[in-house]
């Protein structure tokens, strides 16, 4: 038997219905089209509605795609991890709910909480449970309803994020293909830019902290652009460095989709050439937890076997690193 690696064999993906777009955000804040789009590169972004919904409900809708697509019992599933920054409910495991939905009675199952790196991270984890033979089969899922912790008052973070849902299974592969390596870092000084200040045990929620708005995401949006655009390009760098991959190796560069600009900015560091860069940042704005796997899902058709993918994410902490995975199927 030849070495086990750990592969995604089926992706899915869930995005809301409603398009909230610039030009309506135009109507609720001081900002413009042309503003957002030169700055972020982002055109729209899709928003859940409805009473009830959390961000389990997109997720489940995204296992469920994927579930159907690798035509498998979901009693087969031996662990789900859902990578969320928005979990339905702050004890309740999301991903307990999500598994029991799903149909995964034999699983157990976590949340992964780094922000927008919980799904780079993730695929660290899930790639390890199968690499150690322990388990075979792994979802992974990336989902948050990023408009449960928005000020839509607040002009510079309700223009850049998005909800939705995506997911990917790991199983083990003995042809070399899959997971390769991984770089991931972090940096607790991450916490002054990018936060919730309230509802966590530092500041519990009170009729204070609730008058204050200290439940919605506060960014120091200038600050978190300079970190992240140079560590996403340096680990990048660093893994193709590593893996001796030169820029014609690469077919795949897979970004974190926070800022057009930071993109661009990782591609170049890297020499790889815009044609190999996965993007839909205009569709779907910033889903933190689930840009990557929306990605795999938008652009899987495309991809072929043995392609190698760069995948590289920066989020919230701060968390950041760069994974290098070799495509395991032709779709
Ligand atoms: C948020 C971000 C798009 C702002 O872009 P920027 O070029 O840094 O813009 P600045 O914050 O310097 O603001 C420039 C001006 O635009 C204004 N502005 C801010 N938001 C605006 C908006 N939505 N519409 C119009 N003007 C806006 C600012 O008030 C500022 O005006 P001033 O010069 O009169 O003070 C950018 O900093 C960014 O992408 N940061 C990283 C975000 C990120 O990746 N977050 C998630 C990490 S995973």
């Amino acid at each position: 038997m030849g070495k086990i690696s750990a592969a995604i064999t089926a992706v899915g993906k869930y995005v809301p219905d409603f398009v909230l777009t610039n030009k309506e955000l135009e109507t609720m804040v001081d900002t413009n089209d042309e503003w957002i789009t030169t700055r972020t590169g982002i055109k729209e972004r899709r928003i859940l509605k409805g009473e009830g919904k959390g961000t389990s409900f997109m997720a489940i809708k995204a296992a469920e795609e994927l579930i159907q697509k690798r035509g498998i019992d979901p009693k087969e599933i031996d662990l789900v991890i859902v990578g969320t920054a928005t979990p339905d409910l702050q004890v309740a495991a999301t991903a307990a709910f999500v598994a029991s939905q799903i149909g995964a009675t034999n699983a157990f199952a976590f949340d992964l909480e780094a922000a927008c790196s919980s799904f780079l991270y993730g695929m660290s984890t899930a790639s390890s449970y199968i690499e150690s033979g322990r388990y075979k089969k792994v979802l992974l899922i990336g989902a948050d309803k990023m408009s449960s912790i928005l000020d839509y008052t607040d002009r510079t973070t309700c223009i850049i994020f998005g909800d939705g849902a995506g997911a990917a299974l790991f199983e083990p592969n003995e042809e070399g293909l899959g997971f390769q390596d991984e770089y991931l870092r972090s940096d607790g000084i991450g916490r002054n830019f990018l936060k919730i200040d309230a509802g966590g045990s530092l500041l519990p929620a009170s009729e204070e902290t609730v008058k204050n708005k200290q439940h919605f995401v506060f960014q120091d949006g200038k600050s978190v652009y300079k970190y992240a655009v140079s560590n996403m390009a340096d680990v990048s760098a660093k893994i193709m460095e590593r893996n001796n991959l030169e820029e014609k190796d690469v077919d795949w560069l897979v970004p974190h989709q926070a800022n057009k600009r930071i993109i661009d900015a990782t591609a170049s560091r890297m020499g790889v050439d815009s044609s190999k860069v996965m993007m839909n940042i205009q569709k779907y704005g910033n889903t933190t937890s689930a840009t990557l796997p929306l990605l795999l899902a938008d652009y899987e058709k495309q991809l072929k076997k043995g392609d190698n993918l760069v995948f590289a994410a920066f989020g919230g902490g701060f968390t950041w690193g760069s994974i290098y995975l070799k495509w395991a199927y032709n779709s």
